[in-house]
């Protein structure tokens, strides 16, 4: 065996799991049409600078976890892979002028996402995200639809028991007189500090309410909350926020602890857990309001709220229920043939019958019909096209491997019968 492993942190996706992934895609695609996104694609990669600026440079998914590319020449930009998809999508928003389409402007963006962490279960450095934003309302009714959204999400994709926890992390009126009581309680606990807390302590003291470090759980439960700081202005907001979520039917907890990892949040916050599984590194899903982020990317001051779903974990949710998995369709039919050598008259019949939509196998196999029709079987096709004498006059015979029939059809006629049959039956 070969000694080339995928990269630690990257797992390859066999065909079974990228069915589940595209099953979760394509939930999550219908849902965006359903509440009127539209999606795009941003690079992969992204000037450091999007991402410190847009991110914050005191944040772990920053100053820990970016996957920088080496810069070709010396005076090249430095680029970083995507940890997320926000900052690229207001990246984007500014540089095409989307300021000036009709407000808001909803976008969507489903693919893979970078960050050099440590690996463990639910961990990766590849992983993928649904990502839905919303830029130009204020809320706060948009805030509970974005919400309110995601749990359908998860509804659909099959996960049971998925509870939103909720807070709100002020604005810049509250936030900065929060934060000088947060320094100052935490200061008075710098022994019980670990180094980089210590550190971020003066860069960003919000960043440790949200520490990995288990050793930090005593001093973050104790320590004072933004919700008891709130503006009037923001607490109105969040009041409103609840209204619109209770009057949708969405549960949630107040979560006052909860800030996010990312610098961008002012007011609404929110992340999705399984219940029972609310640890550091469960969550399904996150996202909240950043109605900075526009601006400090250099747009105008504009308001947005957005979240992004992580489709691994939700895979890891789905497997460890026991969830059947998605189902791969197998081919309509297998073209097989009496003379193992008549390949060119197999590979004909299925190029015609693939050039009419359908979904077919040609048996290129040099081997017995016997052996032929077995393999049709086993990979549970519906037809097996036989190739025999009949052909000279046009005809082939049509098998019905799940009925056990057989006729003849012409070929003349082949296509049409096999849609049928395929509609009728819901056939790929
Ligand atoms: P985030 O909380 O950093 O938010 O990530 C969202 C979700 O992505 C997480 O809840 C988790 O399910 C998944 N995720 C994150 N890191 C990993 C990883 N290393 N392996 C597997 N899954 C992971 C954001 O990314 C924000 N951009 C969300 C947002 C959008 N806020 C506003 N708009």
């Amino acid at each position: 065996m070969s000694s080339y492993r995928a990269p630690r942190g990257t797992r390859d996706l066999l065909p079974e799991s990228r069915a589940a992934l595209s099953r979760l895609e394509g939930i999550a695609r219908s849902l965006a049409v359903r509440y009127g996104y539209r999606e795009m694609e941003i690079p992969l990669f992204e000037q450091v600078s999007v991402f410190e600026r847009g991110i914050g440079p005191a944040t772990d998914v920053v100053e820990k976890e970016l996957f920088r590319l080496t810069p070709r020449t010396e005076d090249s930009e430095s680029w970083a892979l995507r940890p997320e998809a926000t900052a690229g999508i207001v990246r984007a928003y500014v540089q095409h002028g989307m300021q000036t389409w009709p407000q808001p402007v909803k976008l969507t963006v489903v693919g893979s996402m970078f960050r050099y962490d440590r690996p463990q279960a639910g961990r990766y450095r590849q992983f993928w995200q649904w990502d839905a934003e919303t830029i130009g309302d204020p809320g706060p009714a948009v805030d509970a639809e974005v919400i309110e959204m995601g749990r359908r999400f998860y509804a659909e994709a099959g996960v049971a028991d998925v509870q939103v926890l909720l807070n709100s992390i002020g604005d810049s009126a509250c936030r900065p007189a929060y934060l000088a009581r947060l320094k100052s309680y935490f200061a008075s606990h710098e022994a019980e500090l670990p180094e980089l807390e210590r550190r971020r302590l003066e860069t960003n003291p919000l960043r440790l309410l949200d520490s990995k470090d288990p050793t930090m759980t005593a001093v973050v439960s104790a320590a004072p909350k933004i919700s008891e700081c709130l503006c009037d202005a923001c607490e109105a907001h969040f009041a409103a926020v609840r209204a619109h979520l209770d009057a949708v039917g969405v549960p949630y907890r107040l979560e006052p602890t909860l800030v996010r990892g990312l610098d961008y949040y002012a007011r609404t916050a929110f992340e999705y857990y399984r219940r029972g599984a609310e640890g550091q590194q469960q969550a399904l899903g996150g996202g909240g309001r950043y109605d900075g982020l526009v601006e400090l990317l250099g747009g105008r001051p504009t308001q947005a709220i957005g979240f992004a779903l992580g489709l691994d974990r939700v895979m890891l949710a789905l497997d460890e229920a026991g969830a059947q998995p998605a189902r791969e369709a197998p081919p309509l039919a297998v073209v097989v043939g009496a003379d193992p050598a008549d390949t060119v008259s197999r590979l004909r019949v299925a190029s015609l019958l693939r050039g009419e939509g359908l979904s077919v196998r040609a048996e290129l196999a040099q081997r017995k019909l016997g052996r032929q029709l077995e393999t049709a079987s086993k990979e549970h096709a519906h037809f097996a096209v036989i190739l025999g004498d009949e052909l000279a006059e046009g005809n082939v015979q049509l098998k019905d491997l799940e009925a056990g029939t057989q006729r003849l059809v012409p070929l003349a006629d082949l296509a049409h019968e096999l849609a049928r049959a395929a509609k009728s039956h819901h056939h790929g």
